[in-house]
């Protein structure tokens, strides 16, 4: 009998691969420099049951219905706004995703972009390197202290309650929007929910953790953004789509609000030249969930999914 194919749009960390050869599977690995275009997905991937894609990978309806023996695709990512779920059901394929193994990485890299945006970590870093530093001074690169501010997570699910954890352990107050209230979150870190203009206009840090779908895109708009504080910092490490990244760059360049960390951006992997010229803004090239520990445990999982799948048997974490 035919080895069932499954083809991996880039290489991953082994631990998956050899789970999925090790139960007999055909294993194809895209391994071009650069993003796999579409028409060599659809030639490579036209007689496999699993394809096992990532965030920055577009699937849409053509390939997805240039692809008849799919029966599963396992996205490497917690978001799985890059695959066009839908027509994947109608057409019954499974769609997968990597929720819960990343939380933690992600939460740790949201809580270094607050602190490294509190206390100016690049400006400091980018003087030292410059050879600028002539010795202490009393008002060098005054920052903010976290203790008594108030967090504003967007999206309490499983990475906002992580990084309002963190939070909470630096003496900060945890308000947050979300469409259900997270019992948990709020038993464990007092957090209130509150409307969404309400988080706006009373954090002093804002960290936003909702998925980009049609409800969420431009969510945070530019009536959104000018209900912020003078001195307040935002923070996303979610997609870049729900933020008007336009308008804020704006209210960075004319310092209306202290700092801005970004892991993620509107046009990834395009990043708005004005803002890398603005010191109150630390960009990061996505790397939210970039650990050995986190992606070691996203390929075992992507793995298990399509294991799952072409066994007969349910998905571990399916999204439709
Ligand atoms: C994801 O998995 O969706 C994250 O953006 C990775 O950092």
């Amino acid at each position: 009998m035919d080895k069932k194919k499954v083809f991996i749009t880039s290489q991953i960390p082994e631990i998956g691969i050899n789970l999925l050869v090790k139960k007999g599977f055909q294993v194809e690995i895209f391994s071009g420099k650069n993003q796999i275009k579409a028409i060599e997905l659809i030639k490579r991937a036209k007689d496999a049951s699993a394809l096992i894609t990532l965030l920055s990978n577009k699937i849409d309806k053509e390939i997805i219905s240039h692809l008849p023996q799919l029966k599963i695709i396992s996205n490497y990512a917690v978001g799985f706004n890059n695959i066009d779920v839908e027509y994947a059901k109608q057409k019954g394929i499974i769609v997968t995703n990597t929720p819960d193994v990343l939380t933690e990485s992600t939460a740790d890299l949201t809580l270094a972009l607050i602190l490294a945006c509190s206390r100016r970590i690049n400006e400091g870093i980018d003087l030292v390197r410059k050879k600028k530093f002539k010795g202490w001074a009393p008002k060098l690169l005054l920052g903010k202290e976290l203790t008594n501010k108030t967090v504003g997570i967007i999206g309490m699910g499983r990475i906002g309650s992580a990084v309002a954890i963190r939070a909470k352990a630096f003496g900060c107050k945890i308000i947050y929007y979300s469409n259900n209230r997270n019992l948990s979150a709020e038993k464990i870190t007092g957090a209130k929910k509150v409307s969404l203009s309400k988080l706006m206009k009373n954090s002093d840090i804002i960290s936003i953790h909702i998925p980009l779908n049609s409800k969420t895109k431009d969510l945070i708009n530019k009536e959104k953004l000018e209900l912020m504080k003078k001195d307040a910092i935002i923070i996303n490490t979610a997609r870049g789509e729900v933020i008007d990244e336009n308008y804020l760059i704006e209210m960075l360049k004319s310092k209306r609000i202290f700092a801005a960390g970004f892991d993620v951006y509107q046009n990834e992997p395009k990043i708005n030249p004005e803002l890398l010229k603005l010191d109150n803004v630390i960009a990061l090239p996505h790397i939210g969930s970039a650990t050995e520990e986190a992606r070691n445990r996203m390929s075992e999982l992507v793995a298990k999914n399509v294991i799952a799948v072409l066994s007969g048997r349910k998905p571990l974490t399916p999204v439709n």
